[in-house]
């Protein structure tokens, strides 16, 4: 079965959103792996979002995904990733569609409420930097 990673970011556990957003993904059938809350350290956003070094808003980035505890989890079902990125929506809020997280729940780029992988290779590295879990399972 497919997996991806996704990460409920500080904005959003800050705002209480935790109970609605996990609720999301357990309605659309996508089944819990790994979960856990955690503080991340500088270290571990920087190899997050390693692709984004360099880009103007990549000190933004850092600094908002370890402003508070984020929620860490691997979800799984049928092409989990592409399922994922339909149900959080465009990167950027304001273009979002209303009925996906980041459309219904934010205007912020940078905050923008969830982070999940964009491809099983993406899935691979980034669930491998917090939990010790392969792709998929037999
Ligand atoms: P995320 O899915 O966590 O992956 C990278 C993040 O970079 C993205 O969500 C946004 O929060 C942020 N991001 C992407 N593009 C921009 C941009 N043009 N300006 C500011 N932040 C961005």
């Amino acid at each position: 079965m497919d997996r991806t990673f996704v990460i409920l970011k500080p904005n959003a556990v800050k705002r209480g959103l935790v109970g609605e957003l996990l609720s999301r993904f357990e309605r659309k059938g996508l089944k819990l792996v790994e979960l856990c809350l955690k503080q991340l350290t500088r270290d571990e956003a920087a190899r997050l979002y390693e692709v984004h070094r360099g880009k103007a808003f990549y000190d933004d980035l850092l600094n908002a995904i370890t402003a508070g505890p984020v929620v860490l989890m691997v979800l799984e079902g049928r092409q989990a990733v592409d399922v994922v990125r339909k149900l959080i929506g465009a990167t950027d809020p304001t273009k979002a569609e209303p009925g996906t997280i980041r459309g219904d729940y934010g205007l912020d780029i940078t905050d923008n409420l969830v982070h999940a992988s964009d491809s099983p290779e993406s899935f691979q590295k980034e669930s491998a930097i917090f939990f010790s879990v392969s792709g998929k399972t037999h």
